[in-house]
């Protein structure tokens, strides 16, 4: 059965019975329900094999309903809001306390944001709750991009993924929250941290690689291709030392040759980072269905984007 569909009165009916609908937003695709339904959270944390501690994500249509789930707005914060959303930036601001326990891992902090993606915004406008939604995809695997991703990870779990199109920016959205009100990053994202910093001024970083995280990307392994995958600084060298192994590329601007290279894979011969973020996830999937013996993935530039995109396959790589 095809569980991908365009109806998002379907959506909103599966939703209101406390079931699980998967969502597209300019990120990446969400496992998606109603944060004031117990059932249908802990039902994504079973979907998705993720652990409790790892709180998520609340997804809203206004910025008029920030004020329904948060009790205090930085001035900082605000000015974030007002710039970026609807869009890839998560918020981490104090929770009011209807905000479930279960949705926030007990913490009393709230991850949120307004997606910037048609379908997902009409789907909340007329759900009229707010949507709980990690990315669609097994914990620690690639995060999804297009619908198909999402039914083959959960075809037979899930009733429903809306068909959205392709995620136009590709990777998760960055989050920012506050310490004593200054801003603080805890995850590198779709927004670079220089736009960011263009609005606020300095943000301290806190996205280390943690044993114990508060954001499950975080983790040291994440969006993991389950092909071998190497993170280095200049692909063509690393492979003369692997000659009979069946390798796949992953690279910025540019082809290498070896006669090993079963498949090469260039983000954006344009130079552009925005283009190549937008494609890394679907390359990495699609890459994951050759059988290849490594995948080896060249670093980007360490700026803008750049510094995501170096993030997110460092933590696909097996230490
Ligand atoms: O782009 C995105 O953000 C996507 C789409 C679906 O919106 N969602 C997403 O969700 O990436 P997920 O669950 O894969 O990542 C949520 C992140 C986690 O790293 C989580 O720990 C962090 O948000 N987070 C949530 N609540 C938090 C809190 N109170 N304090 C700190 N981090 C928090
Ligand atoms: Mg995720």
């Amino acid at each position: 059965m095809n569980i991908v569909s365009k109806d998002i009165a379907k959506a909103v009916e599966i939703l209101s019975n406390e079931n699980l609908v998967s969502i597209p937003t300019e990120t990446v695709y969400g496992l998606a329900g109603n944060i004031y339904s117990e059932k249908a959270i802990k039902k994504i944390f079973a979907m998705k094999e993720r652990p409790f501690f790892n709180p998520l994500i609340v997804h809203i249509h206004s910025p008029a309903q920030l004020t329904n789930i948060v009790s205090y707005i930085p001035a900082k914060a605000q000015l974030l809001a007002d710039t970026f959303w609807p869009g890839s930036l998560t918020l981490v601001l104090k929770k009011k306390s209807i905000i479930p326990d279960l949705v926030t891992a007990g913490k009393d902090t709230v991850a949120v944001r307004i997606p910037n993606h048609p379908v997902t915004l009409e789907l909340l406008r007329q759900t009229g709750f707010p949507l709980a939604a990690p990315s669609a995809n097994p914990f620690g695997c690639i995060s999804p991009t297009q619908s198909l991703h999402v039914s083959n990870y959960f075809e037979g779990k899930l009733s429903m993924v809306l068909e959205g199109g392709s995620c136009q920016n590709g990777i998760e959205s960055t989050i920012i929250g506050f310490e004593n009100d200054e801003p603080v990053l805890y995850r590198l994202g779709s927004i670079s941290l220089e736009e960011i910093e263009k609005v606020i001024g300095k943000v301290s970083v806190k996205n280390k690689k943690e044993k114990s995280p508060n954001a499950p990307g975080m983790l040291s392994r994440h969006y993991a291709p389950q092909t071998t995958t190497y993170l280095v600084d200049d692909a063509a060298t690393f492979i003369k030392d692997f000659p009979n192994q069946k390798i796949g590329v992953l690279i910025f601007n540019k082809k290498i040759d070896a006669p090993n290279i079963v498949v090469m894979e260039t983000l954006s011969l344009q130079d552009n980072l925005k283009e190549a973020t937008s494609k890394l996830y679907a390359t990495l999937h699609h890459l994951d269905t050759f059988e290849l013996d490594m995948i080896v993935a060249e670093r980007f530039p360490d700026v803008g984007l750049g510094k995501s995109i170096n993030d997110r396959l460092n933590r696909a790589t097996k230490k």
